[in-house]
């Protein structure tokens, strides 16, 4: 961790009592000008850190702003492998784009890429992702799963399950999975997910999960469109969101949930799925390129893929696709 990360971690954890600056300084091996410098780097970032003589530093408020020290200072001990290195930028074109980057750089897995802003934000099936600045988490992580192609869509569904434990938690607000990726509230979109991989013939070389949510978007920063499918979890709380606490509990879901699929305990997820999908069990319109299939969801395979049986009895296994839920 670096320095800053650790006098988070620290004032974090002496957030009762305090932590005098000459405990602080012989924790880190710096000295109490050095930590006093940091602090004031602090500050200047947001953090509300109070100084008294007696209580020494107290940290009494937090940023809307991804800081990765902080991030990695809340996750510390907390996670296996996703979000044990964290990478923020402030602009990109697409957080999946600088992901991809780092998996062919050999970054390890578990890297994850936040942007407060992007460019060129991108969906499934060629859609733009509307990404405005510090309005959302915008973010990719990097995974090499030792898993055939097919078997992918487990991860896009393990996802589906932390994103929506995340916000529950952090928003106490229910949220339900619309098939493959659509996280939303009643009926409109808050969050979407977007897997795409890297692959020899049957072996996986590795995925970058990208998660969008909206998170602290108006009204106003929805275009006409867009007001009929999305929402954001400001709108339907009613109040603003700390994206950072949302961050850290979207990334210790994901590590959760990772680790059952790597450990072959996807049923698990699956069933968890299944509870929270307003999918199955109806009548659905799926559209996969140019042909559409008409049917009921019944059930996931143990690939993650949707079972539909169609209008002429066949059960099908789709594994993408627009989907629209016929009433
Ligand atoms: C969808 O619902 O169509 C998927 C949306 C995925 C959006 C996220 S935002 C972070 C990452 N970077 C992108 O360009 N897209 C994903």
């Amino acid at each position: 961790m670096t320095v800053d990360a650790r006098i988070l971690a620290a004032i974090r954890q002496a957030s009762q009592t305090g932590i005098s600056g000459a405990e602080l300084a012989s924790r880190l091996g710096i000295s109490r000008a050095a930590v006093w410098a940091r602090i004031e780097e602090l500050r200047q970032l947001g953090y509300c850190i109070e100084a008294s003589p007696h209580g020494g530093y107290k940290l009494v408020g937090t940023p809307d702003v991804l800081h990765a020290d902080d991030l990695l200072a809340r996750l510390h001990d907390q996670v296996h492998l996703i979000g044990r290195d964290i990478r923020v930028f402030e602009e990109t074109t697409s957080t999946n784009d600088i992901a991809e980057k780092l998996a062919r750089d050999g970054v390890k897995e578990g890297v994850v890429v936040f942007a407060e802003a992007q460019r060129e934000g991108r969906g499934r099936l060629g859609r733009t992702w509307l990404s405005p600045r510090g309005k959302g988490l915008w973010f990719s992580v990097l995974l090499r799963p030792p898993c055939r192609p097919q078997a992918v869509t487990q991860l896009t569904v393990a996802a589906a399950v932390a994103t929506c434990r995340a916000i529950e938690k952090e928003t106490q607000t229910t949220c339900t999975i619309k098939w493959p990726n659509d996280i939303r509230c009643g009926e409109l979109k808050v969050a979407g997910i977007l897997t795409e991989l890297a692959a020899e013939l049957d072996v996986v070389k590795h995925v970058v999960l990208g998660i969008g949510v909206n998170v602290n978007l108006t009204a106003a920063d929805l275009p006409r469109e867009l007001k009929q499918l999305a929402t954001s979890l400001r709108i339907v709380t009613g109040r603003k969101i700390l994206r950072p606490s949302l961050a850290v509990e979207l990334l210790i879901q994901l590590d959760r949930e990772y680790q059952k699929v790597l450990a072959g305990r996807f049923a698990e997820i699956s069933d968890e799925w299944a509870e929270r999908c307003d999918t199955l069990g109806q009548s659905v319109r799926i559209q996969v390129g140019s042909r559409i299939l008409l049917g009921r969801a019944e059930a996931l395979d143990s690939d993650g893929a949707l079972l539909v049986r169609s209008q002429h009895g066949h059960l099908e296994a789709v594994t993408g696709g627009d989907v629209s839920i016929l009433k």
